[in-house]
């Protein structure tokens, strides 16, 4: 049977991605040492090693991997091992420039850079596939090999290519989901603008065009790109399986919140293991809270199970415009932070900071400056740490309410010609985990089509698109006790991408019990009042409770008078509208409401800027505090602090920027701590 964890990954994986390509002998003897000195335990390696393996067309040198395989097997440090395919040879492009990728605007993507191919071109999937195939049959059964790393964030450059294969593809894929071309007119509603198609060969992908695109192309669009990327990584992980037995297969997706170019709900079974890659932008100050709601997406691309970090940065990037180191203690509370939220091991990009070559500028476990280095000791002191914390390997993150997130909806809000350019997917989803996050709650990521779950409030940020069987089975949650809450524009459009008629919000009318006959988006800068005293932004509309509480109204703007935010009453739960964006300040307040009503508290009472997280043993609760604030926090808590060894008698006093991860007593469990509604 397959694995569903690197194999021979004992504890906290604990690593970074590997390039001894980019360095001598010597250095890369040196490297093993320091990689047991901080405690390393897995690597990526070959991720990017094509044209170090085959130089030449059907030329290779093995040798620097077998020797690289081998040192690290007897080093017990365990390897994540690459396809080598995640940038094609010179000599292929140069070749076959037929197999580059094009742009929207129609320019050629050439080599130079990385991932210049076109995924969907038979041509690079022969040969890709053939040194996939390569890679396996050397290395299937070497005894370092933990996991297959298809590829490398497949898709993140060239989310979607518009080239003559990928049209090609496109046919295909519409083909397969429309069965004839009638149906594709109907669906992208072709009979306006001139649009119809009498056969499939005349479709094209939405290349620049004079004004829009028709969106349901580009939606289909979308959809097409992201299955064809998935479809790819599906390819590279059959080609590998048949020479490794029991291997596990994974590619590592980026989670961050800026990145919607795959739907990564839709891959999440194509591996067997979910890596994540994740980034804070240093200049955001909410940084520490946009990487919680990305180790909460991983964690549900896992379904709650156990997921591995693949990447994320010791200090700098090297892609920001200004690239700020992290902070003291940064890189320590991130990592922590993503174990805390189910992580299982921590990697980096990469493990020696190179010193030429894009990537030069990039952070990595091993600074320029060699091991006299601060980044080093804060290396070696983080693989410490997660030794110590070998225990907490394999419990389950408990979490207090559920947000349903939808790769198909983020594309669908910010199609080209909606009500308002200004409403951003993932600004909304950010806004509302952060207001959680604030009130000390974790909560689970779920796609709106997986079982919704036990907890006790279910937030539905601006969900525009939905299948039309969502608002019954919300119901059913709010029925069976939970609260749940639904932004604007959201059940706007079917899984067509065409409007529900009847008034707004189509979909979820009845649900909330609302009905609203227009939008009045509101332009940037412009705010409104609601009679509650709340400030909101961004959107209003003119709603009107036909089975529902008006809880507020808008006071002033378009919508003056309309309701904004409303309640029905359904069961033992309910079911909130919020017809606007409020201010941060009173969509915490309002969460802080939505949470008595859902009898849901934190763990334990943390003061505001110190993260509390707990995962659940067979044996034990572990409690994570990660301070984030300048200033030391005092709980009242008590157990074993795992990272010093101590115990907390007295209560549990975090330092400023510290983390503090308790393992708690059975009897002081925080399942006992945490009220449910239901259980109250
Ligand atoms: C990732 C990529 C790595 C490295 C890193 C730098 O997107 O997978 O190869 O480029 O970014 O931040």
């Amino acid at each position: 049977m397959t694995a569903s964890w690197p194999v021979g990954l004992a504890g906290i994986g604990y690593g970074a991605d590997y390039y001894p390509e980019q360095w001598s002998p010597a250095v890369r003897t040196e490297d093993l040492a320091l990689m047991r000195e901080a405690g390393v335990s897995i690597v990526s390696l070959a991720v990017f090693g094509w044209a170090s393996i085959e130089p030449r067309e059907d030329e290779f040198e093995w040798e620097w991997l077998d020797r690289t395989m081998d040192a690290l097997h007897d080093a017990g440090i365990r390897v994540a091992l690459g396809t080598a395919t995640a940038s094609p040879p010179p000599w292929l492009t140069r070749r076959h420039p037929e197999i580059l990728p094009v742009d929207r605007e129609g320019r050629t993507l050439w080599p130079g850079g990385r991932q210049a191919y076109a995924v969907s071109h038979p041509l690079w999937r022969e040969y890709a596939l053939r040194m996939a195939g390569r890679m396996a049959t050397r290395y299937g059964r070497h005894p370092a090999l933990a996991l297959w790393h298809v590829d490398n964030e497949l898709a993140a450059h060239v989310p979607r290519d518009y080239s003559d294969a990928a049209a090609a593809a496109f046919r295909e894929w519409l083909r397969r989901r429309y069965g004839t071309i009638e149906r594709l007119n109907e669906a992208w509603l072709t009979a306006f603008w001139s649009q119809r198609y009498a056969e499939f060969a005349e479709v094209l992908p939405p290349r620049l065009a004079p004004t829009d695109a028709n969106p349901g192309a580009e939606l289909d669009f979308r959809r097409f790109s992201s299955d064809t990327w998935r479809d790819w990584l599906v390819a590279l992980g059959d080609a590998v399986r048949p020479h490794s037995p029991g291997v596990p297969v994974t590619t590592n997706v980026i989670t961050m919140t800026g990145s919607d170019a795959v739907d990564l709900f839709r891959w999440r079974d194509a591996v067997d293991v979910v890596a994540a890659d994740h980034y804070t932008h240093g200049a955001d100050p909410e940084r520490h809270i946009e990487l919680a709601l990305a180790a909460d997406l991983a964690r549900g691309l896992a379904r709650g199970g156990p997921w591995l970090l693949a990447e994320h940065a010791a200090s700098a990037v090297n892609w920001q415009p200004v690239n700020l180191a992290k902070g003291p203690g940064e890189m320590f509370r991130n990592s922590l932070a993503h174990v805390a939220r189910g992580a299982d091991a921590i990697m980096f990009f990469q493990w020696r900071q190179s010193v030429a070559g894009a990537e030069r500028f990039h952070s990595a476990m091993l600074p320029h400056a060699g091991t006299d280095s601060r980044g080093w000791r804060r290396s070696v002191a983080l693989g410490r740490a997660l030794g110590r914390l070998a225990e907490v390997r394999g419990s389950r993150v408990r979490a207090q309410a559920t947000i349903l997130v939808d790769y198909e909806a983020w594309w669908a809000a910010e199609l080209p010609s909606g009500p308002s350019a200004s409403v951003r997917y993932a600004e909304q989803l950010r806004r509302w985990h952060a207001a959680l996050w604030r009130q000390g709650i974790t909560a689970d990521i779920r796609h709106p089509a997986d079982d919704l779950g036990a907890h006790p409030l279910v937030v539905v940020p601006t969900l525009t698109l939905a299948d039309p069987g969502l608002a019954g089975r919300l119901e059913t949650a709010a029925a069976g006790g939970a609260q749940v809450v639904v932004a604007f524009f959201s059940g706007i459009l079917d899984p067509r991408g065409h409007v529900v008629t009847g008034g707004y919000p189509g979909l979820f009318r009845g649900l909330l019990g609302v009905r609203s006959d227009e939008f009045a988006p509101l332009p940037p800068g412009r705010r409104v009042g609601l009679d509650n005293g709340m400030r909101a932004a961004l959107w209003t509309e003119h709603a009107t409770p036909v089975d529902a509480e008006t809880v507020s109204r808008f006071a002033d703007g378009p919508a003056a008078g309309a309701a904004a935010i409303t309640r029905r009453p359904i069961g033992a739960g309910a079911a909130w509208y919020v017809a606007t964006a409020l201010d941060g300040s009173d969509l915490d307040a309002f969460c802080a409401e939505l949470l008595r009503a859902a009898g849901v508290r934190p763990p334990v009472a943390a003061p505001q800027g110190v993260e509390t997280v707990v995962r659940c043993g067979a044996e034990h609760d572990y409690l994570f505090v990660i301070n984030h604030n300048s200033t030391d926090a005092a709980l009242d808590v008590r157990g074993t602090e795992l990272l010093s060894g101590r115990e907390s008698p007295d209560g549990l006093t975090v330092g400023a920027g510290r983390v503090a991860v308790l393992r708690l007593p059975r009897r002081e469990s925080v399942e006992r701590r945490t009220t449910h509604a239901r259980n109250a």
